[in-house]
């Protein structure tokens, strides 16, 4: 069996130049394919509001659900690090609070690690978790549960405040102890800077090449997600066209009778057919569909 992939490893990896391929997983035949793939870490990300739940933003998942899906995932993964998302103002919550919630993505969901997004602000509580026992990763850029702050999915990191403003929070993170950062939506140069600054694994989602390790929204990544497409993703399959096309044969098929065929049927053993023939050959005669019930 493949070693579990650990914080450590990680570091190795950056260390040795070797790049880290992440995907986001939030059910249990999934995370079994990413893994037995090799995937490095699967992430149990609150994106799963948005391409699973099916809202806009990532706002309205909660820490219930996020342990429900950890737990599914953690199951499936036996050499992938499994991380989950702290939801929507858990990380703003009074740190003892942050601290059970985070505690109960492991306890209850398995994770072997934590995400959270913001950066200086949120130094004391990464040094509790840290502390506690619990690795943390960070995340930079774009922080998609500010999106009402932000006004939008845009690129940040454009100016020289902002630059600086990333630089400093990547650097209050690292000193408080997180493991890795994701740096989402930023322009490569800026993420190429941050990552030869740090002693720890940069993760980009549209952030250029040279960010340590890469990480994708698996339904954007497999064409699973309908509509709006973001720029930095890389389609490696073609789901949803595959799941078009698998329904509409299906329906021809039901609809001339050809499924199920032979294959599909199973029939009464010859002893089983003599003994229920009289019941089965009894005629009954309907005159159309059942009272009482549904009138068209
Ligand atoms: O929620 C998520 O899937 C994420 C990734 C986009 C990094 O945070």
């Amino acid at each position: 069996m493949p070693r579990k992939m650990t914080v450590q490893t990680l570091w190795k990896m950056k260390q040795a130049g070797q790049r880290i391929a992440m995907l986001t997983a939030y059910d249990y035949p999934t995370a079994r394919l990413l893994d037995e793939a090799g995937v490095h870490a699967l992430l149990v990300g609150d994106s799963l509001g948005m391409v699973f739940q099916g809202h806009e933003t990532t706002v309205k998942v909660t820490l219930e659900q996020m342990i429900y899906h950890t737990e599914m995932v953690s199951r499936a993964a036996q050499q992938a690090l499994v991380i989950a998302d702290l939801p929507f103002l858990c990380a703003s919550l009074p740190e003892g609070e942050a601290l059970r919630c985070a505690g109960r993505l492991m306890q209850e969901g398995g994770a072997g690690a934590v995400k959270l997004e913001g950066g200086r602000a949120f130094a004391s509580l990464v040094r509790r978790l840290v502390q506690a026992g619990i690795p943390v990763m960070g995340h930079l850029g774009l922080t998609p549960q500010s999106v009402h702050a932000l006004g939008g999915f845009s690129v940040q990191g454009r100016t020289r405040a902002a630059v600086e403003q990333l630089l400093d929070d990547a650097r209050a993170l690292v000193e408080a102890g997180v493991f890795a950062i994701v740096l989402e939506l930023i322009p490569a140069e800026v993420a190429a800077r941050v990552t030869r600054e740090l002693p720890i694994p940069t993760i980009g989602i549209g952030a250029g090449p040279d960010c340590d390790g890469q990480v994708l929204v698996f339904h954007d990544f497999v064409g699973y997600t309908s509509g709006y497409v973001p720029k930095h993703n890389k389609r490696y399959a073609e789901l949803a066209d595959a799941i078009r096309r698998a329904a509409a044969t299906y329906i021809q098929e039901v609809g001339d009778g050809v499924f199920p065929g032979p294959e599909q049927t199973v029939h009464l053993k010859p002893e089983e057919a003599e003994a229920l023939a009289p019941l089965l050959n009894a005629t009954h005669a309907t005159d159309g569909p059942p009272q009482g019930g549904h009138q068209a």
